[in-house]
């Protein structure tokens, strides 16, 4: 079986318990940390900066984290997301304008480099820097809030993307961020994807661990 990894937004989190909040789904069997990044001008909306991060890390959370910038620009923040103690940092091509130097950047300060695509972007984006991504991130809503409804034209982008990936023969994982839940994980996983950002799925329960645990068998079904 592959290996799928799900990774809980924290955007859907009670920010005012956010140690406990990271501690309490990464012990429900999350497995990575997701951290939304909004700006406020990219994005119509305002999240967290550097110092969350480093705030979890300094808490105890030692899971990876995916840093989700959703900022224009990029490159200052990068610097400073990967001194906070950022595992991925993941942006927009929009939100660079030298996406290439981003991505060294990122990887030259010991991150792994994410590249996030919208509903709207072409996967052309792609071209030329696969070989220095480690990440896509689909997005399968358009980004700047929790809680929308996964846009049913991502599944074919998917299996655009796992092609695009098996061709290069290179080691990518392909995430897939906005409205995934139990009911559709599997067709997102039979698609290609094999890494999921869930929010609101997640944190909306009252037992993480059983939303998990049902996104796993759900995942079990797929060969
Ligand atoms: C949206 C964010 C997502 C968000 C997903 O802009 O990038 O990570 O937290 O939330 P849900 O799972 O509720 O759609
Ligand atoms: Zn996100």
């Amino acid at each position: 079986m592959q290996n799928y990894l799900i990774a809980p937004s924290l955007l859907a989190a009670d920010f005012a318990r956010l140690g406990e909040e990271a501690t309490c789904v990464l012990k429900a069997g999350g497995d990575m940390l997701h951290l939304d990044v909004m700006d406020n001008h990219f994005v119509p909306n305002l999240t967290v900066g550097p110092l969350i991060c480093e705030a979890l890390r300094r808490y105890g959370i030692t899971a990876p984290i995916d840093v989700h910038l959703m900022t224009r620009p990029v490159d200052r923040l990068i610097i400073d997301f990967a001194k906070a103690g950022a595992t991925y940092i993941t942006f927009h091509p929009e939100c660079s304008d030298h996406v290439d130097r981003s991505l060294d950047l990122i990887q030259s300060h010991g991150c792994k480099a994410g590249l996030a695509l919208n509903p709207a972007s072409s996967l052309h984006l792609l071209d030329y820097v696969l070989d220095k991504i480690d990440m896509i991130l689909l997005m399968s809503v358009n980004p700047g809030f929790g809680g929308q409804t996964f846009i049913p034209a991502t599944l074919k982008k998917i299996e655009k993307t796992r092609a695009l990936i098996t061709a290069s023969g290179r080691d990518i994982r392909l995430a897939l961020d906005g409205g995934i839940k139990v009911s559709n994980i599997s067709a997102a996983a039979a698609s290609g994807a094999d890494t999921f950002v869930a929010g609101s799925a997640i944190f909306a329960a009252k037992d993480y661990a059983k939303v998990i645990q049902d996104m796993r068998h759900a995942l079990q079904k797929i060969k």
